[in-house]
């Protein structure tokens, strides 16, 4: 293995709450209650995705593209509200010294991410310039569980498909790594990532794993 594609919300950075807690408030001004067991089915897929799905729980129809594209800007604007003062204490546990070690180790490193703020996100933790490729949401067009965010990262780090190593916390981001050829890691519980190659509950366990 030549190459970790890391995802960013849930991987690197603790900003998945963030996402819930804007489209909460979207939901609440739009007058129902969006819950966290709704919440697994947003991780990893794109912005628009993120609101039809949140509209469907809401029992919401029939809403027009005028009306979504502003739906999901209002969402965009309190989210990149609430992480405007994000900074390096945001780091999920483990996560820059697992970097660190993967570069020393010979490791490419890319970002994989369908967030159109990944690059911002990356620079404000002070890890853009440890990665060599950044892919985010403004990169690549298909969501996950598409591949092609993972591709596109493989393609500008010079690496095939078969040689990279995928990080995830989403089930649509497991199933995007295996849709590439890639190998897959998942972080979190075995029920929603049981497709991954190897599941370990946390970032912190990243380290731990024989295979790297
Ligand atoms: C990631 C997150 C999703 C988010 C998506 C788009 O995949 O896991 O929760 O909706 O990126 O993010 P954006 O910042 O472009 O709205
Ligand atoms: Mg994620």
């Amino acid at each position: 293995m030549k190459a970790i594609i890391f995802d960013l919300d849930g991987v690197v950075v603790d900003t998945a709450k963030y996402h819930y807690l804007a489209w909460r408030k979207l939901a609440e001004e739009l007058g129902f209650a969006f819950e966290e067991e709704h919440n697994e089915r947003l991780k990893g897929v794109s912005r628009m995705r993120s609101l039809e799905i949140v509209l469907e729980v809401g029992g919401l129809t029939g809403m027009s593209e005028v009306q979504k594209q502003e739906l999901a800007e209002r969402k965009n604007g309190y989210y990149l509200n609430m992480i405007s003062g994000i900074d390096q204490s945001e780091i999920l546990p483990g996560i820059s010294q697992f970097i660190s070690r993967q570069k020393r180790a010979g490791y490419k490193i890319a970002l994989g991410s369908a967030s159109k703020s990944g690059r911002m996100i990356l620079e404000k933790l002070g890890l853009a310039d440890q990665f060599d490729a950044i892919v985010d949401g403004n990169l690549a067009e298909r969501a996950k569980p598409d591949p092609q965010v993972f591709i596109k990262a493989a393609e500008l780090l010079g690496v095939p498909c078969s040689e990279c190593i995928v990080i995830e916390d989403a089930a649509a981001g497991i199933d995007a790594a295996l849709a590439g050829g890639m190998k897959c890691i998942g972080v979190g519980g075995k029920a929603i990532l049981g497709k991954a190659d190897i599941v370990v509950p946390d970032t912190e366990a990243l380290s731990g794993i024989e295979m790297l």
